[in-house]
């Protein structure tokens, strides 16, 4: 890839697991990005003390403090746009975002859901896959828009359903595809996003 590494904004509601899978592909220099910051609508979610404990800035900012939904979606754009983020990252942020949000980085704002979208958006998708008997569910990458898990989907893997599989079990293994398959979408958009500055830099000077 040309270019720096992306800088990426991550936000999180709790455990923190495929966060930790993205700094791991970080660090183990298989993915050209950079966290910037986490920030999180919970302060005790223990993705900020992983973030915070790699030294990356990690805040808590809760919907509560604010008077509405804009205003606080304008302070978590400013912080992010503060710290020059070009791709924000939902990774177990158990929120839906709105407009004011949304249109400080359009197309750049991207989700992963633990199941087969457009099946099963919305809490507890693994949960839904078992009670439907589908036999096969699976992990999706996608843009974030309005509409809860409604954006267009980027990637997908699939995870087939076992004989007596729990909804932890059929969770676990589906986490286990998350943190390949959202690492894989950021490297692939930060060399789509150089690659189109490269493009928009060679227009300009022509
Ligand atoms: C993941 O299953 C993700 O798909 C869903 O929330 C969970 C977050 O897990 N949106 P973690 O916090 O990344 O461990």
């Amino acid at each position: 890839m040309t270019g720096p590494p992306l800088a990426l904004g991550v936000l999180v509601s709790g455990r923190g697991s495929n966060l930790a899978a993205i700094l791991d592909q970080i660090k183990a220099g298989r993915l050209a990005a950079q966290v910037r910051v986490v920030i999180s609508d919970q302060p005790n979610a223990p993705a900020l003390r992983l973030a915070a404990d790699q030294a990356i800035p990690a805040l808590a900012i809760q919907r509560r403090s604010f008077a509405n939904q804009e205003s606080f979606e304008a302070r978590v754009a400013a912080e992010l746009e503060q710290r020059g983020v070009e791709l924000v990252v939902l990774a177990g942020f158990m929120r839906l975002i709105g407009p004011t949000l949304i249109d400080r980085f359009p197309g750049r704002i991207i989700n992963v859901h633990p199941a087969l979208l457009p099946s099963f958006p919305g809490l507890a998708a693994q949960q839904q896959a078992l009670a439907h008997g589908v036999k096969i569910s699976g992990c999706t990458v996608h843009f974030v828009n309005e509409v809860m898990d409604g954006g267009r989907i980027i990637a997908q893997t699939a995870v087939p359903l076992l004989e007596g599989d729990t909804v932890e079990s059929l969770s676990a293994r589906i986490l286990a595809e998350e943190h390949q398959l959202l690492p894989l979408v950021i490297g692939r958009l930060a060399e789509q996003i150089r690659a189109e500055q490269v493009s928009e830099d060679g227009s300009s000077q022509g």
